[in-house]
């Protein structure tokens, strides 16, 4: 397997990524992450769990998470079972869309099913589950594990001053580009689209769900824009910044520069568009890199990736993204799902997953490995830009305030509505989402 990257651009961006917090707005938070240490009292009574419970479990336990697209999970629950601790780990498989994964799991939470013992919760999900009460509060066990974590991936496990989940995998997408079409990596977002016109394209995730939000704030929050103002308490999706982002990604639609189905792409249709040689920038997340490289690809040894770069007129920015296991409060064996988690999120698993699927590991240590550096050679680079990535707002109605996203956004880039008319409606519904806690 060949990996290589831009270095000259990704040692300028790992630098000017920790400026990207402070060079877009002002803000150091426009996702109102801070707010999630604070204790509102909103889960007084949660479950805690009893980390004792793992030594001695046994039984058979459910573990619940979206499409294994790498391959990660299957192979660790492969070779958990095979370590024959006395607990089995049975893989149910959602969908790919996080939308849905978040749908099956909040049916089976309403309906109090134990189904899923431990779920593979994005990280945006924490305050929806934790203010509803339909998963543990982890902190007794994550209090012996807390200084290997990346902190800004433990801060997605955080709401209300307790941690509800462990950190699994962490995500801060970055720009796949051909490097036998591109000489020299771009170092603007509209020298990005200027090439991707005299070349291929670019593909990323149009769709209306949660990818399309996270690939909007990417340039949004580069552009300068908010979603919520810094208490949480109101909208600022209607600003100047967020419109430019979103006539910037129009223009690309309606200038042929953006793939054509690229309104209905999510990750994995994006990623098969790429490997068949179609585009010659798509906007992924690190899983898609080992997959690209695998024989049989039509872009295999043929492209490399780079950090976001700048917004003409604004900064950097890069939206985290991410995944980490949490307990259902509904689990007959809260103890064996606690040790299908310690393994699975542990130093050994999480050394193997990146190595062997390209998934961003939330144990620091982990990207300092020198076998893992001489195989990634981005791996410090991809470090940073975790730890500087921006959260998506943090709030109990959070699934909402995406949807007024992405599905005005998607309406804009489908030529249905303006971008300034796209910018009004999102605010008016995220507005009235905020009006309902
Ligand atoms: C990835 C990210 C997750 C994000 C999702 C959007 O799975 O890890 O945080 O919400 O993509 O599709």
């Amino acid at each position: 397997m060949r990996i290589r990257i831009g270095f000259a651009l990704a040692t300028a961006c790992a630098i000017a990524v920790a400026a990207c917090g402070s060079d877009n707005g002002g803000s150091s938070s426009p996702g109102n992450a801070s707010s999630a240490g604070k204790s509102t009292g909103a889960t007084k009574g949660a479950k805690a769990i009893d980390p004792g419970l793992m030594n001695g479990a046994k039984g058979t336990i459910n573990y619940c998470q979206g499409k294994d697209t790498s391959g990660n999970v299957v192979a660790a629950v492969k070779k958990f079972n095979a370590m024959n601790t006395g607990v089995t780990v049975k893989l149910i498989e959602f969908s790919t869309s996080a939308d849905e994964q978040r749908q099956q799991f909040v049916q089976r939470q309403e309906a109090k099913s134990g189904e899923c013992d431990v779920f593979d919760a994005d990280v945006i999900w924490t305050a929806e589950f934790a203010s509803q009460k339909w998963i543990y509060d982890m902190t007794p066990y994550i209090k012996s594990r807390e200084s290997e974590i990346i902190p800004a991936t433990l801060q997605t496990a955080t709401y209300d001053g307790k941690i509800w989940a462990v950190p699994q995998t962490t995500d801060a997408a970055f720009l796949y580009y051909r490097d036998d079409q591109v000489k020299t990596p771009p170092t603007t977002w509209q020298q990005v689209y200027e090439e991707a016109k005299a070349n291929d394209g670019i593909v990323y995730q149009g769709a209306p769900y949660e990818g399309l939000t996270c690939d909007f704030l990417e340039l949004a929050f580069a552009a300068g824009g908010k979603v919520l103002s810094d208490d949480g308490k109101k909208s600022e999706i209607n600003s100047p910044a967020n419109v430019k982002a979103l006539q910037f990604m129009v223009d690309g639609v309606k200038g042929g520069i953006a793939a054509n189905g690229v309104t209905t792409y999510m990750e994995e249709e994006s990623r098969r568009y790429f490997e068949s040689g179609k585009a010659t920038f798509m906007r992924n997340w690190p899983y898609a890199y080992s997959l690209g490289e695998k024989k049989g690809t039509k872009v295999a040894g043929k492209f490399k990736v780079m950090p976001f770069p700048t917004f003409e007129g604004g900064g950097k920015a890069g939206i985290l993204g991410g995944h980490n296991n949490v307990i259902s409060v509904y689990s007959k064996n809260p103890g064996a799902a606690l040790k299908w988690i310690d393994f699975f999120t542990g130093k050994e698993w999480q050394t193997e997953s990146f190595d062997q699927f390209s998934l961003a590991p939330t144990i620091a240590s982990v990207y300092d490995d020198p076998a893992i550096q001489k195989k990634y050679p981005f791996a410090s680079e991809l470090k940073a830009a975790v730890s500087q990535a921006k959260a998506r707002p943090v709030s109990p109605v959070y699934p909402q305030i995406s949807q007024a996203i992405y599905n005005n956004v998607n309406a804009a880039l489908a030529g249905k509505v303006t971008p300034a008319d796209a910018m009004k409606a999102a605010d008016a519904q995220i507005t009235k989402a905020l009006g309902t806690f």
